[in-house]
């Protein structure tokens, strides 16, 4: 049972960070989704936060930092693209994976020789950093917020739900309110001479060729995949199913564009790309409290944001 705290101010944030450096988990909002916070120096928090999550050792986290000057510390050897992708995109929905300094240890890359870094475009999430680095703090390291292999969360009722359980008192969730984007960091490979999408977001590939001014590899959308990482994720209880014709007792995932059948429950209407990645989660969810056994959902078309929505929706149907 973790507490929940709904009024974030400075001197709040400040204890929080404390409780960081002291051992303790932190859940945080970040524009994507949820993430569950440990001090990214501190092995055995790390471990905890992962036992928390029911998530295999192997698998590395990402760690979160407050500023540039701080890429330094965790990383090395930089190539130009990745610093024009940094200057461009963070703080924001984008996690670069760059060759690792020591300091990184194998408990947080998976024994890869990269390490994970994002800054986080979120105030909330901005402030925590800042606090954290105030009490000697070099970053947080954290996954998204759920259990592992199920819905990330976009809310910290959701984050409660999935974690509370196996959160001890002294644990803490950070309630800012939903998350704008919806769906988590685009992870890009920049351990090559060419930046590498492994897992589509927010910053999509036009956005990194335009940055970068290099034409990326083309990838087949089913064949992304973030290393370490299983096919089936972001999975709610109830079976997915793509496309088709929606059968009553059925939920419904679609854009506004597409009428509900009788007997169907809606249970998102989306009218745009940006409001289909903010609610799919929490509407992924909603068919679990209703304890539906089947949700279909019809994938939005496009490039951009619309690439990560699929790679999501394609997960969450993989079983
Ligand atoms: O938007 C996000 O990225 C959210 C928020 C909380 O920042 N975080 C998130 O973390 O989605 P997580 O752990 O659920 O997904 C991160 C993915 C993992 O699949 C992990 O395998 C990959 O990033 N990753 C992190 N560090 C890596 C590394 N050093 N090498 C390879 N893959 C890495
Ligand atoms: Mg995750």
């Amino acid at each position: 049972m973790a507490t929940i705290i709904s009024q974030c101010s400075l001197s709040v944030l400040r204890q929080s960070a404390e409780k960081l450096r002291a051992g303790d988990l932190v859940a945080f909002p970040t524009e994507t989704v949820y993430g569950i916070g440990a001090d990214a120096e501190n092995k055995d928090a790390v471990a905890r936060m992962y036992q928390v999550k029911n998530r295999p050792a192997s698998h590395p986290v990402i760690v979160h930092i407050a500023e540039l000057n701080d890429v330094d510390y965790w990383a090395q050897e930089i190539p130009e693209y990745a610093i024009n992708l940094m200057r461009d995109f963070w703080p924001g929905p984008m996690t670069l994976l760059l060759k690792r300094r020591e300091v990184a240890g194998d408990f947080l890359t998976g024994a890869q020789e990269v390490v994970g870094l994002r800054i986080p475009a979120n105030s909330l999430a901005l402030g925590l950093l800042n606090e954290f680095k105030a009490v000697g703090g070099k970053g947080i390291a954290a996954p998204s917020a759920n259990r592992y292999g199920a819905v990330s969360p976009t809310t910290a009722e959701a984050v409660s739900q999935e974690l509370s359980e196996f959160l001890s008192p002294n644990d803490q969730i950070l309630d800012g309110g939903p998350c704008l984007v919806g769906v988590e960091s685009t992870i890009i490979d920049c351990s090559g001479q060419n930046p590498k999408i492994l897992r589509p977001g927010a910053i999509s590939a036009e956005m990194i060729e335009e940055s970068t001014g290099i034409v990326l590899e083309e990838v087949s959308e089913t064949k992304i995949r973030v290393s370490g990482s299983d096919k089936q994720h972001y999975a709610p209880k109830a079976k997915v199913i793509i496309d088709g014709q929606s059968q009553s007792g059925e939920g419904l995932i679609a854009m506004i564009e597409v009428t509900t059948p009788e007997g169907v429950i809606r249970l998102a209407e989306p009218k745009s790309i940006e409001e289909y990645a903010r609610v799919l989660y929490s509407a992924l969810r909603m068919s679990d409290t209703q304890n539906l056994e089947r949700v279909r959902i019809i994938p939005p078309t496009g490039p951009g944001l619309a690439v990560a929505i699929r790679d999501r929706i394609n997960r969450a149907a993989a079983n």
